[in-house]
């Protein structure tokens, strides 16, 4: 089944009739190669906990997925690992990226949100993904990992260059790479020259100590974290505020009662959560999945967004409703690869709305449909036009 149109246009009617009559389903990837995807609640948390499920691509067989072609200064990262590998670097990061760190950083997000906003002015119209979406991540993630301010180069484009493709530019994902691997390895060696309070250093400190992270891997790392934490955010936020706009009731009591920002956000994580296609994994061995063998090596997708609108683990799962106790969702993945960021996320997603809401109390959804990324891996919008 030729799944990318359908996936970008209505992802929720395709995982309905998937989860209906074809929960473990051959599919051709995001690269063109074929893969498996699994789409019902249970299916999917019990795959993201199953230890035969590997990350590795050692484990994957000749003509599985390949990922995005990282060289190995990139690659060694969480996410392509199993234990015991993944277990000692997941506990050094867990050191070095703290609540404290997450509550340091409340301020400066609330601080960056009201910047933007101020530079909108009081009333017109903006593309919010532009204006607010993408720009507040950048500085948090800048901010973390201790990217001094004018040295902050457009993740966008080098995130979008991997995510959502333009086929008219093909060579654009190995500049991206290029220009990755170039800002890192300056942004390192300037960290430990001159260690600084933030994580990147703090990683630095942790594998000098006891020479636990390789180079590669704290590479990888910071890459991971500026990838996963940027990406995701920039999503996520624009998606949740194109479903509270398209929602008006629901809008109208979140901004009577601010205070269940942070459950709605849970909710809206639930409901357009962006990791779309989902989170890939390669079968150690031959796994059945709902009656569904899948030989080892071959590729699997297990799909959060599909696990999230099950109606045997959420009634009536197609309907915002920010009331509902969310919690269980698999947006941010689960078991041992459950997001690392998770508190930084809910955090950002939190102030984002918040400031939003109170600044622009006429916020409305401009002419025109707003429109998705071509991307089969994550949801999110080209472009949220509002006007305020
Ligand atoms: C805001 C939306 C976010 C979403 C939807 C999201 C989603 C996810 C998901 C689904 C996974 C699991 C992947 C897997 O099991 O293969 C994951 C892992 C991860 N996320 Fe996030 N994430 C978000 C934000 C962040 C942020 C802000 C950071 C860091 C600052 C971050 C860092 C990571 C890392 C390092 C992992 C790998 C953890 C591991 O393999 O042990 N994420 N994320």
């Amino acid at each position: 089944m030729e799944l990318a149109d359908d996936l970008v246009s209505h992802p929720y009617d395709v995982y309905r009739r998937l989860r209906a009559t074809a929960p473990v389903h051959r599919i051709t990837g995001p690269d063109g190669t074929a893969a498996w995807l699994v789409t019902r609640y249970e299916d999917v948390r019990a795959a993201l906990a199953d230890p035969r499920l590997s990350l590795d691509k050692r484990h994957a067989s000749a003509g599985a997925y390949k990922g995005f072609s990282l060289p190995p200064a990139l690659d060694a990262n969480l996410l392509n690992m199993d234990p015991p590998d993944h277990t000692r670097i997941r506990r050094l990061v867990g050191r070095a990226f703290t609540p404290r760190r997450v509550q340091q950083l409340r301020g400066p997000v609330r601080r960056t949100a009201d910047e933007l906003l101020d530079s909108l002015g009081p009333h017109g119209s903006t593309d919010l993904v532009a204006s607010y979406a993408a720009p507040l991540p950048v500085t948090v993630i800048c901010d973390l990992l201790g990217v001094p301010a004018g040295h902050r180069p457009d993740f966008r484009i080098w995130t979008d260059a991997l995510v959502a493709p333009d086929p008219a530019r093909p060579e654009a994902a190995k500049e991206a790479v290029v220009a990755m691997l170039g800002f890192f390895t300056g942004l390192l060696a300037a960290k430990r020259a001159q260690p600084a309070d933030d994580l990147l250093s703090d990683l630095i400190a942790v594998r000098d100590e006891g020479d636990r992270l390789s180079e590669d891997e704290l590479m990888s790392l910071a890459f991971l974290i500026l990838f996963a934490g940027y990406e995701n955010t920039v999503q996520l936020i624009g998606n949740a505020v194109l479903a509270l706009l398209q929602h008006p009731d629901q809008l109208a009591a979140l901004r009577e009662d601010p205070a269940r920002i942070p459950a709605a956000v849970e909710e809206l994580v639930r409901f357009e959560g962006p990791a779309l296609l989902g989170i890939r994994r390669f079968p150690v061995e031959d796994v059945t999945i709902a009656g569904v063998t899948i030989p080892a090596g071959e590729t699997v997708w297990v799909s959060p967004a599909a696990a999230n609108r099950d109606p045997e683990r959420f009634p009536d799962p197609d309907r915002l409703d920010l009331s509902r106790d969310a919690t269980g969702h698999l947006a941010l993945g689960y078991g041992i690869h459950y997001c690392l960021g998770a508190p930084l996320a809910r955090a950002e997603v939190e102030i984002a709305l918040a400031a939003l809401l109170e600044r622009f109390p006429e916020l409305a959804l401009a002419e025109g449909d707003p429109t998705w990324r071509r991307s089969m891996r994550a949801r999110g919008l080209t472009a949220l036009p509002v006007t305020y």
